[in-house]
C-alpha cells in the first residue's frame, strides 16, 4: 500500500481513491498502462484547474478566500461590535455599492437596537468629474450626537474614507467609527483609525462579495483574486 504522505500531493489533492493508487503501484503491469492512467488523472486535474478559473470581462480571477473563512471574519466583526455599540443605538452607514453583501451579513448577525442607513458617494460636482468624493448621496437621518459606524467593503488606499469621514464630523455625529471587510494595510496610504476590520488582505485586485471589476462579479459568494 502507499501511504497517504508518500503519495504524490497532486494525487492527494484529487482524492484518487488510495487502493486505486497502491494496485496500479504494486502490481506488474505494462509500463504503457500505467503511463495511461497516470494520463487520465493528470487529465482530470487540470480540467479540475480550468474550473476553478473565472473569467470576468477580460481578466482572469482565482478563489482566494472562501465563503467559510468571509463568514468567520463578519462573525469577528459582529462580536465586537456586539460588546462594543450595545445601548449605544448607533446608527450604521453603508457605503453603497460594494459593501451590500457585507452590511446584509454583519447587521443579521447585530444583536443591540440599531437604525441603517444606505449611501453612495458621488465624485461628480455638477457636470465636471474629479478625483475626490465630494458628495454623500442618500443620507436620510440626522447625525447630530449620534453614534455612527460606516460600514465599507474595502479600504485600499484609504482615500475615499479619507474624504468621507469630515463630511460625516461635519454634521456633528458624536462618534464615528470605521468598519471594514476587508483591509489592504500595504496600499493605506492615511492614518485614521479603521475601529473593526475583517481581514487583512495582500495588495492584489480581487472582486466577489459585493466588490466587482467594473460592474460584475458583485454576486460572486467568495472572493477571488485577478491572475497577473
Ligand atoms: P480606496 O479609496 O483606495 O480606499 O478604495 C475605495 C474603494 O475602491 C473601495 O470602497 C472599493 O469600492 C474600491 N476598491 C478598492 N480596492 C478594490 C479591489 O481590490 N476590488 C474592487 N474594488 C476595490
Ligand atoms: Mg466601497
Amino acid at each position: 500500500m502507499i501511504a497517504e504522505k508518500t503519495m504524490p500531493k497532486v494525487l492527494r489533492i484529487f482524492k484518487v481513491p488510495k487502493v486505486l493508487i497502491s494496485w496500479y503501484a504494486e502490481s506488474d503491469i505494462q509500463l504503457v498502462k500505467k503511463l495511461n492512467f497516470a494520463g487520465i488523472v493528470l487529465n482530470s486535474i487540470s480540467m479540475e484547474k480550468t474550473k476553478e478559473i473565472i473569467q470576468v470581462l477580460d481578466k482572469k480571477f482565482v478563489p482566494s478566500i472562501s465563503a467559510e473563512k468571509i463568514d468567520q471574519a463578519i462573525q469577528k466583526v459582529a462580536g465586537y461590535m456586539n460588546e462594543d455599540l450595545a445601548g449605544k443605538n448607533p446608527l450604521f452607514i453603508v457605503v453603497l455599492n460594494g459593501a451590500f453583501m457585507f452590511a446584509s451579513d454583519l447587521l443579521k448577525k447585530i444583536n443591540f437596537d440599531c437604525e441603517v442607513s444606505f449611501v453612495k458617494l458621488s465624485s461628480y460636482v455638477g457636470t465636471q468629474t474629479t478625483n475626490t468624493v465630494r458628495e454623500l448621496i442618500g443620507l436620510d437621518r440626522v447625525l447630530k450626537g449620534r453614534t455612527v459606524v460606516i460600514i465599507e467593503d474595502i479600504i485600499d488606499t484609504g482615500i475615499t474614507m479619507a474624504h468621507t469621514l469630515p463630511l460625516l464630523k461635519n454634521l456633528e455625529a458624536k462618534d464615528v467609527k470605521v468598519a471594514t471587510l476587508l483591509f489592504k494595510p500595504d496600499a493605506f496610504q492615511k492614518d485614521y483609525r479603521i475601529d473593526y476590520v475583517g481581514m487583512k488582505i495582500p495588495n492584489d485586485f480581487i472582486i466577489g462579495y459585493g466588490l466587482d471589476y467594473n460592474g460584475y462579479g458583485r454576486n460572486l459568494p467568495e472572493i477571488y483574486t485577478v491572475v497577473k
